[in-house]
C-alpha cells in the first residue's frame, strides 16, 4: 500500500471561552479520522491551536485586568487539558500568538501585496470616542431600525430578525463604554477577492488526486453549492485590517493597523505545523509548497465554511503556498432536540463532563454513531445516549472479553488454542475494507453499524455454545477452551476496528491480550496457540441516570443579563414524553372560520363561529390581545379540538372546544392550514 502524507487541522478554538461539546464533536471527528489513518500506517499529522488574536479577546483580558498574553496561556492550557481529557491525540497544540505565526502571515501578506491583490480604501465606521477604539459590528448596541426593540446588536435584531448596519441602529451605545459611537473614517486594507472568482470557481469545483490514486473532491456538495451561490452573489473585497488598539500582528510598512484575526487564524495551521517540523526535524516547506504531494484537509463547522473555501484557498493560491486537499464541514451539535442552553443545562462543557467522572470514550462511542460526511446537525439525546452506550458498547462489545476472559485465566492458565480458519473469525476478518472505506468517508456511523452488527453474530456464538455451561459439564474443557479462545479472537478482531474511537480501551485490549499497540492490520492475523492473556480486568462501566443528572445540574446557570458577547436562547422547555396514544385522545379537526367579533366585557376573548364540516360550533378563545381586528380572521382554516367538553365562559356563553394557537413573547399566533383543507379534516 501506498504510504500517505497528511496534514489534518481542526479549526482552532477562540481563546475567549472555554471548550463545550460542540467542540468536542469536530475534535472528536478528527481525531477519529487521524487515529485511523495513523492505524493504516500512513504518516499522519494533526495540529491544532488557540485562535488568540481580536478584540473580545483583547477586551476581556483588560476585564480581567491582565495582558492578554498572560490570558491566552492560561486559557491554552484549560483548552488543552480538555482536549486531552477527551484523549484528542494532537501532534502539536499551538498559539496563533507566536513568532511562527507572525512569520508567515507578514510573509503571505508581502506575497499577496506583491501580487497586486491588495488595495487601500478609506471607510467610515463607528468609534468610541470615551475607549478611543473602532466597534466591531457586535460591540454597538442600540434600538432596531425597523421594529424598535431596545438594546440589540449592530448586525441584526434578535426580536424580528431584521439584518441592518451597525449605522442604522436607533440611540446607538459603546457595549465596552456606554459611550455613544461617532462616525469616524480610516484606512483600510483589503484583499481583492473578486478578482480571484476564476480560480475559486474552479478549485471549489475541483478535486485532488491522491498518492494512491484515488480523487478527492475540495469540497461536500453541499458546500459546493453553498459557495457557488456565494460566488454568483458577487464576490466582496475583504477588509484584512484592524486600527490600533488591537490584540494582533501589525501589518509590514504600515502604522497601527493589525491583521484582522480571521486573516492570520488559518495561517495558525500552518505555524503550528511549523513549531512541529522543527521539533521533530522534518521539512515543512515539502508539506507546504504548491508543488507538494502531501494531502492537506481541514476539519470545520459549517458556520466557517466561507473562511475556509474561499478565503484561505485564494490567500494560499495567490501568496504561492499550497491549497487544501480539502475542506469537511460538520453540522451543529444540538442537545435533546434543541441548540445549547445555558439555563436548561445543556450548553454542557468538556470540563464539567470529565470532572463528572463521565467516561470520555462513552461520548467518543456516541458521537461517532451520529457522524457521516455530510454536514447535518446532530442531536444528543441524553436517553438515547445511556441506552446506546449501554447496550451496544457495553452489552454488545465489552462483555465479549468479560465472558470468555474468565475462563480462559482459570481453566487454561491463561493459554489460548489457535483458531485460525474459524469461520466466526474469517466473517469478522473479511469486513476489514469495507469499514476501513467508511472511516476514510467519515461515515462513522455506517462503520459503527457494521462493526456491531459483526458483534452481534458473536453474541449469537456465545449464546449458541454457551461457555458458561460447557464450564460445568464434565469432558466438554476442550470445546470449552475453543469457545473461548474463538471468543477471545473474535474480541481482538472488533477492538481493531474500534480503536479509532476508543483509544484508550484499545491499549487496555493490547495490555489485557499481551500484544503490542493494535493496528489496522492486526484483524488479520489470529493469536497463535499457547499465546498467553493478561488477566481480564474490567475495561468499561456502564453510564448511569444519576451521572447524567448530575452534569446536566452543574451546567446550569441562572439566566443573568445577557452580557455583551454572549446570546442565549430561552426557548420553553420540552415537555414529559408523550405515547402516541395519548396523543391521538385529542381530536383535532380543520375549521373554517366563519365569524369572530370582540366580546363585550373582556378584552381578552374572540368569540369565533367556526364550520367543522359536520357541524358549526361556536368556541371562545383568549387571543383578543393578539388580534385587534378579529375581521380580518375570518375565512381563515384554523385548528380546532374537537372532543373538549363544552365549557362556560362566565356570564359571555359556552365554548364548545378549542382553537390552536401558539405562544412567544407574550403574543399568540393562531395556528392555521392551507386554505385547500377541507373542514372538519383530521390532524395528526
Ligand atoms: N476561531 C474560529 C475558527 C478559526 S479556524 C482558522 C472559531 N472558533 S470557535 O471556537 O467559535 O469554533 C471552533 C469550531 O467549533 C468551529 O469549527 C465551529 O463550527 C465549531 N463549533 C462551535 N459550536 C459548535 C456546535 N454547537 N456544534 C458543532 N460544532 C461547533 O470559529
Ligand atoms: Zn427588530
Amino acid at each position: 500500500m501506498t504510504q500517505r502524507k497528511i496534514l489534518v487541522t481542526s479549526a482552532l478554538p477562540y481563546a475567549n471561552g472555554s471548550i463545550h461539546l460542540g467542540h468536542m464533536v469536530e475534535h472528536i471527528q478528527t481525531d477519529i479520522w487521524v487515529r485511523f489513518q495513523k492505524m493504516r500506517g500512513n504518516q499522519c499529522f494533526y495540529v491544532c491551536a488557540d485562535d488568540t488574536h481580536g478584540t473580545p479577546v483583547m477586551l476581556a483580558a483588560q476585564k480581567m485586568g491582565v495582558a492578554p498574553e498572560e490570558m491566552i496561556a492560561k486559557v491554552r492550557e484549560e483548552h488543552l487539558a480538555d482536549f486531552t481529557g477527551f484523549l484528542i491525540g494532537y501532534d502539536n497544540y499551538y498559539s496563533t500568538h507566536s513568532p511562527e505565526n507572525k512569520a508567515f502571515s507578514q510573509g503571505i501578506y508581502k506575497a499577496l501585496k506583491a501580487n497586486g491583490k491588495i488595495t487601500v480604501k478609506t471607510i467610515e465606521q463607528l468609534f468610541d470616542p470615551e475607549k478611543q477604539m473602532f466597534l466591531p459590528d457586535r460591540f454597538v448596541k442600540g434600538e432596531c431600525p425597523k421594529c424598535g426593540a431596545k438594546d440589540q446588536y449592530g448586525d441584526n435584531c434578535e426580536s424580528c430578525g431584521t439584518t441592518y448596519l451597525p449605522t442604522e441602529l436607533k440611540n446607538p451605545y459603546s457595549a465596552v463604554s456606554g459611550a455613544t459611537p461617532v462616525l469616524k473614517s480610516s484606512e483600510h486594507y483589503f484583499f481583492d477577492l473578486s478578482s480571484c472568482e476564476d480560480f475559486l470557481r474552479e478549485w471549489t469545483n475541483g478535486e485532488s488526486v491522491l498518492a494512491n490514486g484515488k480523487k478527492q473532491a475540495h469540497l461536500q456538495p453541499e458546500a459546493l453549492n453553498k459557495m457557488k451561490e456565494w460566488i454568483d452573489g458577487g464576490l466582496q473585497n475583504w477588509d484584512i485590517s484592524r486600527d490600533a488598539p488591537y490584540f494582533g500582528f501589525e501589518i509590514p510598512d504600515t502604522e497601527n493597523k493589525y491583521f484582522y484575526v480571521w486573516l492570520d487564524a488559518p495561517i495558525g495551521y500552518f505555524a503550528s505545523f511549523k513549531n512541529l517540523c522543527d521539533r521533530i526535524g522534518i521539512d515543512a516547506n515539502e508539506w507546504l509548497n504548491p508543488n507538494s504531494d502531501a494531502e492537506m484537509v481541514h476539519f470545520i463547522g459549517k458556520d466557517i465554511l466561507y473562511f475556509h473555501a474561499l478565503f484561505w484557498p485564494a490567500t494560499l493560491k495567490f501568496s504561492g503556498y499550497r491549497t487544501p486537499t480539502a475542506v469537511f464541514a460538520h453540522g451543529f451539535l444540538t442537545v435533546d432536540g434543541h441548540k445549547m442552553s445555558k439555563s436548561r443545562g445543556t450548553f454542557i462543557t468538556a470540563k464539567s463532563y470529565l470532572e463528572q467522572g463521565l467516561n470520555p470514550e462513552w461520548l467518543r462511542y456516541y458521537i461517532a454513531a451520529k457522524l457521516n460526511s455530510k454536514i447535518e446537525d446532530i442531536d444528543l439525546n441524553l436517553q438515547d445516549f445511556i441506552s446506546r452506550v449501554n447496550s451496544d458498547l457495553i452489552g454488545k462489545y465489552i462483555n465479549i472479553a468479560a465472558r470468555s476472559a474468565g475462563f480462559i485465566k482459570k481453566r487454561f492458565s491463561g493459554s489460548l488454542k489457535n483458531v485460525a480458519n474459524h469461520s466466526l473469525i474469517a466473517n469478522l476478518q473479511a469486513k476489514a475494507e469495507e469499514i476501513a472505506s467508511f472511516y476514510e468517508e467519515r461515515e462513522y456511523a455506517r462503520a459503527l453499524r457494521e462493526i456491531m452488527l459483526l458483534a452481534d453474530t458473536v453474541n449469537e456464538y456465545t449464546d449458541a455454545n454457551k461457555p458458561w455451561e460447557l464450564a460445568k459439564q464434565d469432558g466438554a474443557d476442550e470445546k470449552l477452551h475453543e469457545v473461548c479462545s474463538v471468543l477471545i479472537n473474535a474480541f481482538k478482531v472488533l477492538s481493531v476496528y474500534l480503536s479509532p474511537i476508543l483509544p484508550a480501551t484499545s491499549l487496555a485490549v493490547a495490555e489485557f491480550l499481551n500484544i503490542p499497540a493494535l493496528q489496522w492490520q492486526n484483524a488479520q492475523e489470529t493469536l497463535p496457540e499457547n499465546h498467553i492473556i493478561n488477566e481480564y480486568k474490567h475495561l468499561m462501566k456502564r453510564v448511569e441516570q444519576m451521572q447524567i443528572d448530575k452534569l446536566i445540574e452543574a451546567n446550569k446557570q441562572s439566566i443573568a443579563p445577557a452580557p455583551a458577547v454572549a446570546v442565549e436562547n430561552n426557548a420553553e422547555p420540552v415537555a414529559p414524553i408523550c405515547s402516541f396514544d395519548d396523543f391521538t385522545k385529542v381530536d383535532m379537526r380543520v375549521a373554517e372560520v366563519l365569524s369572530c367579533e370582540k366580546v363585550e366585557g373582556s378584552d381578552k376573548l374572540l368569540k369565533f363561529q367556526v364550520d367543522l364540516g359536520f357541524e358549526q360550533r361556536t368556541i371562545f378563545s383568549g387571543i383578543a390581545k393578539s388580534y385587534p381586528n378579529p375581521d380580518e380572521l375570518v375565512g381563515r382554516k384554523v385548528i380546532a379540538v374537537a372532543n373538549f367538553a363544552p365549557r362556560k365562559m362566565a356570564k359571555f356563553g359556552v365554548s364548545e372546544g378549542m382553537l390552536l394557537s401558539a405562544s412567544s413573547g407574550g403574543k399568540l399566533f393562531l395556528l392555521s392550514v392551507d386554505s385547500t383543507a377541507q373542514n372538519g379534516s383530521k390532524v395528526g
